[in-house]
């Protein structure tokens, strides 16, 4: 790994540190955006499971996509969901290869998210699970490898890149395989009739977000979606003394998903616009690729709203398929 990707984390703890110290707070970057993220993932647990569609929709990209790493996996192998969640991913591999899984091993920061994700593991299969969290279950991360790792919308969350993904060279076997599901791809970022068409999808649900049910029950403070979890998030910051006045939600959100471009509607304070097989190829010389999906071309397309703006994903899809807002990329490490 070089200097020059040290610069790259530098770079961008530099700029959220200049907008703490706007908002006059006084934190070490690190522990103020640790802190922030965790509290949000605590509340957002409590609704993980019903509200992350996106995530939900990307199941069959994974299914399909896996099919190209059988004849690159052991006859028994060891498994590592990093940034666990609920265990979206590692409950997909293990319906596809869990009599081959000899020991699965499943991490997160967040404690609440890990409690979720043991009782639903535990109840579904009986291969040997261990259930790590917090910076002590990083810690016993350390001095382990894997056949497998899996990480599913967790490195647009993480702000030293480069720090996680010199981990994930160590506990990466030789020849083992790391797959990196639901990012933001780059890709899409760059691809001018994409984010047009994406903005006036935007335009469009909003219109009908504000028709809906959902909109009344948030409005009245009966059900709580993203603002409600900003929210939240804010309190536990001014509970603990870290703040005075509250974030407004869109930084609430950018000091979480840090790396989620934000280009669409307005300029992007700090983050990668997006993921690239070259971003990780770069950093580790070690990994070859070995499959590269993309899908919802318009961005939050899975989110069916007609068969109108179906027939248009389904043609965007086509046309530009590398192209699409979130993808999935499976490396394997050489021997
Ligand atoms: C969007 S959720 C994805 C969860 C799960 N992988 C899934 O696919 O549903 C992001 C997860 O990353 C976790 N996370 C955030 N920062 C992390 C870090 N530095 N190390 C490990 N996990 C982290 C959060 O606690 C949260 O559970």
């Amino acid at each position: 790994m070089s200097y020059e990707s040290n610069f790259v984390d530098d770079q961008l703890r530099k700029l959220i540190a200049d907008y703490l110290e706007s908002e006059g707070i006084v934190a070490d970057v690190g522990f103020f955006v640790g802190e922030t993220s965790n509290l949000y993932h605590k509340y957002e647990s409590q609704i993980y499971d019903r509200k992350q569609k996106s995530i939900s929709n990307s199941a069959k990209v994974w299914k399909k996509s896996l099919l190209n790493i059988c004849s690159h996996l052991p006859d028994r192998f060891s498994l590592l969901d990093f940034g666990c969640g609920t265990g979206f991913a590692a409950d997909i591999f293990m319906s596809i290869f869990g009599r081959r899984v000899e020991k699965l091993v499943c991490f997160d920061l967040s404690s609440d998210m890990v409690s979720i994700c043991r009782e639903k593991l535990s109840s579904r299969y009986d291969t040997k699970m261990i259930f790590l969290e917090g910076e002590s279950g990083l810690e016993k991360l350390s001095n382990q490898n894997f056949d497998v790792v899996l990480t599913n919308a967790v490195l647009h969350h993480l702000l030293d890149l480069h720090v996680f993904l010199e981990r994930l060279d160590r506990l990466l076997a030789p020849g083992g395989i790391y797959v990196m599901g639901h990012e933001p791809n780059a890709n899409f970022y760059r691809n001018k009739s994409l984010i047009k068409i994406t903005k006036r999808f935007g335009t469009y649900k909003r219109f009908k977000w504000r028709l809906s049910l959902d909109y009344v029950l948030q409005k009245l403070k009966i059900r709580s979606g993203a603002r409600g979890l900003a929210q939240l998030t804010n309190n536990g910051l001014r509970s603990r003394g870290l703040i005075e006045r509250d974030i407004p939600e869109f930084m609430i959100r950018k000091l979480v998903d840090i790396h989620v471009p934000s280009g669409i509607d307005r300029p992007q304070p700090w983050g990668l616009n997006g993921f690239s097989k070259e971003f990780v190829l770069d950093a580790l010389q070690e990994l070859d690729l070995v499959c590269f999906v993309s899908y919802d071309h318009i961005k939050d397309s899975h989110v069916k709203e007609s068969w109108i703006w179906s027939l248009v994903e389904q043609h965007l899809s086509k046309k530009y398929p590398d192209d699409g807002s979130d993808c999935l990329m499976i490396f394997r490490k050489k021997n």
